[in-house]
């Protein structure tokens, strides 16, 4: 497929290089200047663009920046035709993002950069960790094999993406509308716990909408108290205590 994406930092780059290696003609742009993102694209074997050039002639466009940066892309993105898929794959970290009120006060994240972008939006790729991404994909059919949650109100393009992600080495559960993709942000059993389908289907139903803000801080409470940063794998182990009856748990 022709892909455009904006945003080439840790997941965003990893989402360009894994789709490009499997045959998909991707495109990149980022706020950082010409030469950070001609060095970029050419490390990840994709090729760059203007912030114009990066919606036309694609039929998906992975939006890949800190929540913060979603308003700045409102006008842009408002130019999108109708048919074009938009993939969101933000988590709002007031420690990053700054105070946004209606985060704050619950609004589900994607349906706030949705309304933020003035257009409907698929939500993927926020529930695993980059370098989950970047080394944790397997072939179809592997026992084991990782599974990425997906939200949104347009049934075929879910599937289209799930077939892309399908194409970088993981499995997909649908998680529903994109008002329920609260069940896959930060604070939730979903949340970066590298789960099969099964363990993530039975996850993207043991969250608490009300806790999991709390738990989110929690998690970057803990990492602070960490002298060096924590590896993968303490994340991990620490996503998943957080539910005593997370399905990895038992
Ligand atoms: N890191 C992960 O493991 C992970 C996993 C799942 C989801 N996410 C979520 O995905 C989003 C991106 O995360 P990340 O870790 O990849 O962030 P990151 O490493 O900080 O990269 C952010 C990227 O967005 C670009 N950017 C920022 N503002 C922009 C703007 N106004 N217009 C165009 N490009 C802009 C940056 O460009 P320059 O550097 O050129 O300025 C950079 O390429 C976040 O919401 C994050 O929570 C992250």
């Amino acid at each position: 497929m022709k892909i455009g994406i904006i945003g080439i930092g840790a997941i965003g780059g990893i989402i360009a290089k894994k789709l490009a290696a499997t045959g998909h003609e991707v495109k990149v742009y980022s706020s950082g200047g010409q030469q950070k993102l001609e060095e970029r694209a050419r490390e990840l074997g994709v090729m760059p663009s203007t912030k114009d050039q990066i919606i036309t002639d694609v039929e998906v466009l992975i939006v890949s920046v800190p929540t913060i940066a979603v308003p700045e892309l409102s006008d842009l993105i408002a130019k999108v035709s109708d048919k074009m898929i938009v993939i969101d794959t933000s988590n709002y970290y007031p420690f990053r993002d700054g105070e946004i009120e209606d985060l704050k006060n619950g609004k589900v994240e994607s349906v706030w950069v949705s309304e933020t972008m003035g257009r409907p939006v698929i939500k993927a790729f926020n529930n695993l960790l980059a370098h989950s991404l970047e080394y944790g994909g397997k072939p179809e059919g592997t026992k084991d094999r990782i599974a990425m949650a997906v939200s949104g109100d347009d049934q075929q393009a879910k599937e289209i993406v799930s077939t892309l992600i399908n194409d970088v080495g993981f499995d997909t559960v649908d998680a529903g509308t994109l008002a329920d993709s609260w069940r896959h942000q930060p604070g939730t059993p979903a949340y970066c716990t590298e789960l099969t389908v099964a363990e993530l289907m039975q996850a993207l139903t043991g969250g608490e909408k009300q806790e999991a803000a709390h738990l989110r801080d929690y998690v970057i409470g803990k990492f602070m108290e960490f002298s060096t940063p924590p590896t993968h794998e303490e994340v991990v182990a620490l996503n998943r205590s957080l539910f005593p009856k997370n399905p990895k748990e038992h």
